[in-house]
């Protein structure tokens, strides 16, 4: 990590998870409130479903409106459907597109179903460029340090691409699948490269069980052995964490 100006992340420590998750609404809501044709970059996993859950709430509540918003989001299991309860489409369609006033076709989501997953990666990336780039990305944190599926040992300039999935990972999403062996050992994630394209990350992390791997991101040296540690080179990134995640 030569010639790289690093940077020590803004970090946001809540009380706990509730107010991470509120904190993390607000930052979206108030940038959406700025440039309401803003450009998101989407999670999903555990981590964002409280956050998703206020987002909801103040576009019934308080008029947040996404309908000049548009999405990308990170990644997709590689050989689900977009109908399979654990895809990561079906994931944002119940826990936030459809419960906003967002364009369905203003929100993309790898295919997870694609034939040609070189060109569909391509597209992906294509896509992001013509929407005018990433404003405003929400990552989670894996145990092992990963951002979206970009597994230890991505490079840092990678694009949009098959990965494979690491065992720690696998094991750790097997509470979401009927057994260990329903989830598959591909997706498709956006790169590190593209996502430290984005302008702005906010990295949401809670609970004691993340607190070594936030460790890892922002006191380590940036390295490709913790890909979220690499975020150290991108000069906007907000960590919002709960007390536990950093005791
Ligand atoms: P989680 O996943 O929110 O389910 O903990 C985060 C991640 O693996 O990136």
């Amino acid at each position: 990590m030569d010639n790289q100006t690093m940077t020590t992340p803004t970090m946001l420590v809540c009380p706990d998870a509730e107010s991470a998750s509120l904190k993390a609404a607000e930052l979206f809501a108030e940038a959406i409130r700025v440039k309401p044709n803003i450009v998101l970059g989407l999670a999903t996993g555990g981590t964002p479903v409280a956050m998703y859950r206020h987002l909801v709430r103040m576009h019934r509540n308080e008029s947040l409106d996404f309908s000049r918003v548009h999405s990308f989001n990170l990644d997709e299991y590689l050989g689900l459907p977009p109908d399979h309860p654990q895809s990561y489409r079906a994931f944002m369609q119940k826990n936030l597109f459809d419960h906003i006033n967002i364009d369905p076709a203003n929100t993309h989501v790898p295919d997870g179903l694609t034939k040609d997953p070189e060109r569909h990666t391509a597209e992906y990336e294509s896509l992001i460029r013509r929407a005018g780039g990433i404003d405003l990305q929400l990552l989670g944190i894996g145990h092992n340090g990963h951002i979206a599926f970009n597994e230890p040992g991505s490079a840092a300039d990678s694009r949009t691409r098959v990965i494979e999935l690491a065992e720690d990972t696998i094991r750790f999403n097997a509470r979401f699948f009927d057994s260990i062996d329903a989830v598959p050992h591909q997706a498709i994630t956006m790169g590190i490269g593209t996502i430290l394209q984005s302008r702005q990350i906010v990295m949401l992390a809670i609970g004691a069980d993340k607190a070594e791997a936030v460790r890892r991101a922002v006191k380590e040296a940036p390295s490709i052995e913790c890909p979220a540690s690499l975020l150290q080179t991108h000069p906007h990134v907000t960590f919002v964490v709960d007390q536990a995640a950093v005791s």
